[in-house]
């Protein structure tokens, strides 16, 4: 019995126990390896323990002053359903700011459009024959330690290669920095670029970065010299605000990027023809770029766009084509100079760029600097503005998605990415509302990216181009008749809250129009570069008088859409109505505004939708003599319901031509 017992036990042991045992000393195993066991701290370890708890670190002021720093300007739409003030405008958000969460920046990555506020301790610069995005960090980089990586940051590299256009044999020049939050490191308030034998004066405080910032090519040696003799904690708030934040390079003579500022001289000077200028740009303290407030009609009704086609503009001043006087030279200044002219003149609401906004073709090839430039007459005068891509913008240096978010970070951008799910970069939605307060949509913007090239037989070698244009794809038309189905359907014509006040305006539209009203989708436009076939298509015919509804020149040019075609024009266009009755006929998107064609600029009816070219504005696009540079012009007015379009040429007496009403009162019927 006592045996049977005993052997039983012994059985039990084995069977349970001993697999049990087993199995609790393995997992004690697994959790003094991986929990309990620290190996014996090195003083790499200890430092970068430190290095992370540094992170941390900020007095309780210094978050204080970085949040209360002066973001002027700063504005953001999240103003649609707030509460107003009594006697602000809806659409007056700019009381509100961001928050921005300083601390969760990333210290050791150059993202130089982050809203950094948090200062350098440390640059240098160095020359590297190897491209460092391709070799291990390490070769390129400045020599460091742990324990200097904790105190000062780590080497953040700037990822501009200054060397970029002093010749194929001259390696890549970099500049790093380090970046750190710890209160007890001076932070860097000053930059000056300095010849050899010279010195800043006085010379206390400032060190110099010992790599030429012209290594590696015949030139004399320029070096970068930086300030730092104070800790954030030992700075005012003014002077914390002054910090040098951020660096970035710029190539070309004109504008650096929102925020920045040049430094002179630049590391290489400009020969025309030849080479442009490489410049060192720094910025001080966080610039967030100003935001549009959201898309609004006046209160009498009035919303005005104004169309910028084909700027093509390039890193260098730009190269005259096809210009009637001469000497010409600076094209994309003088482009420039034109689009202020006439945004002054005609003082749009919204400015929209419909692609080809860079030239492409070898002569853009930093996208960041031409960015930079290209909306500055229309950001200067504060004016919100969207756009598109065309064929040209991502050619080179940068492709649509990293240009996307360059000009999303530009002031008063409207621009979106849209969904990553359907061909494009850029094709998405803005709702322009009444100015009254039931900030009523009652108008549609749509955009999409009708692409660069399409893929041909030899495009996958990666030498070639594609030798055809792009198109809007199946899933773009699936998109927009789903967005246009989403858009809610609005009493019109539309009627202002308290529109007795107004009157006149009123009683007028409802004689003209007295038993129209009606449950419909607001107007819609829409916008994009590459025309379609049917912008080539027999135009409608004026019923009244029979004459074809062509209005405006059509440039002895070629014809622009693209050979392949998803349908866009029947499957979407044609499919999208003012209303789900199958009693409406009604087209919602009325006009389709494109560029492409630089001396194209016609307006022609095909099957009730206007297919409208913009025209060339750019003196550096191609062009013809006789043909003046001009910018198409979308007048809406009585609360969307009707809408106009013309032409602003370059011709000093400001002209304006072929008035045309497209949609609305005055209109030429279905
Ligand atoms: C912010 O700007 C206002 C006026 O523009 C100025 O009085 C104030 O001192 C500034 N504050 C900081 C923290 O710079
Ligand atoms: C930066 O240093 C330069 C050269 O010493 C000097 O001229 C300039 O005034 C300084 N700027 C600031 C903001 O301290
Ligand atoms: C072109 O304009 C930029 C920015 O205004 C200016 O810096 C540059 O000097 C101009 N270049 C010429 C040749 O006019």
């Amino acid at each position: 019995m006592v045996n049977y017992t005993c052997n039983r036990l012994l059985r039990t042991f084995r069977s349970t126990c001993a697999p049990l045992t087993v199995i609790i000393c393995f997992s004690c195993l697994l959790t003094f390896i991986f929990i309990l066991s620290q190996p014996s701290p090195g003083p790499g370890l200890i430092q970068r323990l430190g290095w992370q708890s540094w992170e941390l670190v900020s007095t309780p002021d210094d978050s204080k002053a970085s949040s209360t720093a002066n973001h002027t300007d700063t504005t953001t739409d999240k103003g649609h359903g707030s509460n107003v003030p009594e006697g602000v405008d809806w659409w007056d958000t700019s009381t509100e700011s961001e928050t921005i969460d300083y601390t969760s920046l990333p210290l050791d990555k150059w993202a130089p459009l982050l809203p950094h506020d948090t200062g350098l301790s440390e640059i240098a610069v160095t020359h590297c024959v190897f491209d460092p995005d391709r070799v291990p960090e390490e070769l390129c980089s400045p020599p460091t330690t742990k324990e200097l990586d904790g105190i000062h940051g780590k080497w953040v590299r700037v990822d501009r290669n200054v060397n970029l256009e002093t010749g194929y044999f001259s390696g890549y020049l970099n500049i790093y920095y380090r970046r750190t939050r710890r209160q007890d490191i001076n932070l860097i308030a000053n930059i000056t670029l300095l010849p050899e034998n010279t010195e800043p004066w006085p010379v206390e405080g400032w060190k110099r970065a010992s790599t030429s910032l012209r290594t590696g090519w015949r030139a004399p040696p320029l070096y970068l010299w930086y300030y730092a003799v104070k800790t954030a904690s030992q700075m005012t708030a003014e002077e914390r605000a002054d910090l040098i934040t951020e660096m970035d390079v710029l190539y070309g003579d004109d504008v650096p990027w929102y925020g920045f500022e040049k430094l002179d001289p630049p590391t290489l000077a400009a020969e025309p023809g030849k080479v442009e200028s490489t410049r060192i740009i720094i910025r001080r303290g966080v610039k967030i770029p100003p935001r549009a407030p959201p898309l609004h009609f006046s209160r009498d009704g009035k919303f005005k766009i104004l169309q910028v086609a084909d700027l093509h503009y390039s890193v260098s001043v730009g190269k005259c084509q096809n210009v009637r006087f001469s000497p010409c030279s600076a094209s994309d200044n003088l482009t420039s100079t034109l689009l202020s002219r006439i945004l002054d003149a005609e003082k749009p609401d919204l400015v929209v760029f419909t692609g080809d906004q860079l030239n492409g073709q070898d002569t853009s090839w930093d996208p960041k600097s031409v960015l930079a430039k290209f909306a500055r007459s229309v950001t200067d005068r504060k004016i919100p503005w969207a756009a598109v891509f065309g064929n040209h913008d991502s050619e080179i240096g940068a492709n649509r998605e990293e240009q996307m978010k360059l000009m999303q970070a530009l002031p008063y951008s409207l621009a979106e990415r849209g969904p990553k799910d359907i061909s494009g970069v850029g094709n998405y939605v803005l709702k322009v509302k009444s100015a009254d307060p039931s900030k009523t949509h009652i108008l549609t913007l749509y955009f999409l990216d009708s692409g660069s090239y399409s893929k041909g037989v030899f495009d996958w070698l990666g030498f070639f181009r594609g030798t055809e244009y792009d198109w809007i794809h199946q899933d773009q038309i699936d998109w927009f008749l789903q967005e246009s189905s989403r858009i809610d359907p609005i009493e019109r014509p539309f009627h202002p809250d308290g529109a007795k006040d107004l009157g006149n305006v009123w009683k007028r539209q409802d004689q003209i129009t007295p038993d129209t009203r009606r449950l419909a989708k607001p107007n819609a436009l829409m916008f994009f570069h590459i025309p379609l076939p049917e912008a080539y298509s027999r135009a409608d015919r004026d019923p009244r008088t029979n004459s074809p509804l062509d209005i405006g020149i059509h440039g002895n040019e070629q014809q622009g859409s693209a050979k392949g075609n998803d349908g866009f024009f029947e499957k979407g266009l044609l499919k999208a109505m003012e209303s789900d009755h199958v009693t409406s006929s009604t087209l919602e998107v009325k006009a389709v505004a494109n560029g492409h064609c630089h001396i194209t600029e016609n307006c022609r009816r095909v099957k009730g939708i206007w297919m409208c070219f913009g025209g060339g504005g750019s003196y550096s696009g191609y062009g013809k003599i006789g043909f003046d540079r001009r910018f198409r012009v979308y007048d809406i007015s009585n609360y969307g319901e009707t809408i106009t379009t013309y032409k602003r040429t370059e011709s000093e007496s400001d002209e304006v031509i072929n008035k045309q009403i497209l949609t609305g009162l005055g209109a030429v019927p279905l």
